[in-house]
């Protein structure tokens, strides 16, 4: 395993402390494992098992393999049993202690081409998934909501906590996205109404780190790529828009103190509120880890690449930080040379 990887599970494990042996000897499924969190999540569980827990989870990792992407997880899932599906008919149990459903199509370049199978998998598979388990044995299910929930909030509204009630457009190019997550929220929330299940709500804010794909074109491999490849950074915006990002060993410490200790059918919004940056900051950042390549601002090839998009997005993360006893530790610069290693290392030390 990467020694950044590794580094950072260690960091999880620690901030988790005793709560780790929550999983001795649980069932446990990972949807999307192929994915940016979902390899995370299964890197995870792969040195929990080797080093930490006396009984081992026994682990059931799942991907559809829609985005026919390059797997980086399945090297350290050896021991986990690997299920190519789509849904909760491809499983070959229904019964499982804790799921982490971190399938999604999250990049908004692959879900404006991907709109159904984004629709699919947020609202109507996960509706299908949470119907068919085997309710008696859940003790925690884990549904990754998205900042999105939130669209366009006005200035009033930000930093944005879990109260505001969104500004989203129902039928704009990112509408597959943003509304099926948050009919996700809906179904969460009845679920946990009418059949009482454990269901933990996330909202992660622009969480970054090591198995985030090259290729994936969220704007921080992207900036990376177009260094490494061109020896330029393409600005695709006037620089402006902001994001709070959030690095992974952090977010992951959260999702899983969510999973476990988190309110049922309570969201939590989950980032780092001190890291609000403009796209222009980031780039100046990125370029000066790289050696200070140039930046170029351009306009993207993809015609609706800034399509509702927002122009402001950071968390208000008081209600993680006074329930879960959760507290992001790693700051921006430090994130982004963990993560430049990791690409740099992972694609280009041929
Ligand atoms: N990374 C972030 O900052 C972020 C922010 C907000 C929300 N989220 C949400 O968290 C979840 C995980 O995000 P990510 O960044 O790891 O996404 P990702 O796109 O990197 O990975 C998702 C994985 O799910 C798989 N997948 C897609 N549809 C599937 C299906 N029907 N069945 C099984 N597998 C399927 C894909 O092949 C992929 O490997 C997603 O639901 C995403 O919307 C992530």
């Amino acid at each position: 395993m990467n020694s950044i990887v590794y580094e950072d599970v260690k960091a999880i494990i620690a901030g988790l402390g005793n709560l780790v042996g929550r999983f001795n000897g649980a069932k446990v499924l990972i949807t999307g494992y192929k994915g940016f969190l979902g390899s995370n999540f299964t890197a995870f569980f792969s040195v929990l098992n080797k080093e930490v827990l006396t009984e081992k989870a026994d682990v059931y990792c799942m991907d559809s393999d829609i985005v026919d992407l390059d797997d980086r997880a399945s090297e350290f899932a050896e021991n986990f049993t690997l299920i190519r599906g789509s849904g909760v008919d491809d499983l070959p149990t229904k019964t499982f202690n804790y799921i982490i459903h971190c399938a999604g199509i999250a990049s908004p370049t692959y879900y404006r081409k991907f709109p159904l199978e984004t629709i699919n998998v947020n609202a109507i598979g996960y509706w299908d998934l949470l119907n068919k388990i085997d309710h008696e044995a859940l003790k925690g299910f884990l549904y990754f909501s998205t900042s999105e929930v939130y669209g366009d909030p006005d200035s009033k509204h930000i930093p944005t906590q879990e109260d505001y009630r969104g500004n989203v457009s129902c039928t704009g190019p990112r509408a597959c996205y943003d509304e099926s997550k948050r009919v996700g929220e809906t179904i969460s929330v009845s679920f946990a109404a009418q059949k009482n299940l454990p269901v933990k709500i996330v909202r992660p804010f622009n969480v970054y780190g090591p198995f985030m794909r090259l290729n994936d074109r969220r704007v921080i491999p992207d900036f990376v790529k177009f260094s490494m490849e061109l020896g330029k950074i393409k600005l695709f915006s006037d620089g402006t828009p902001t994001r709070s990002f959030c690095y992974s060993s952090d977010a992951i410490t959260g999702f899983l103190k969510a999973l476990l200790e988190g309110q049922d059918a309570r969201p939590y919004n989950i980032g780092n509120d001190s890291q609000e940056i403009s796209m222009w900051g980031l780039a100046q950042q990125i370029s000066e880890i790289m050696g200070n390549v140039e930046i170029e601002r351009t306009i993207s090839p993809e015609k609706n690449y800034l399509a509702d998009n927002p122009q402001r997005r950071c968390p208000v993360i008081d209600r993680a930080k006074e329930e879960l006893n959760y507290e992001p530790k790693v700051s921006l610069r430090e994130g982004l040379e963990r993560v430049i290693d990791w690409y740099k290392e992972t694609y280009f030390s041929n």
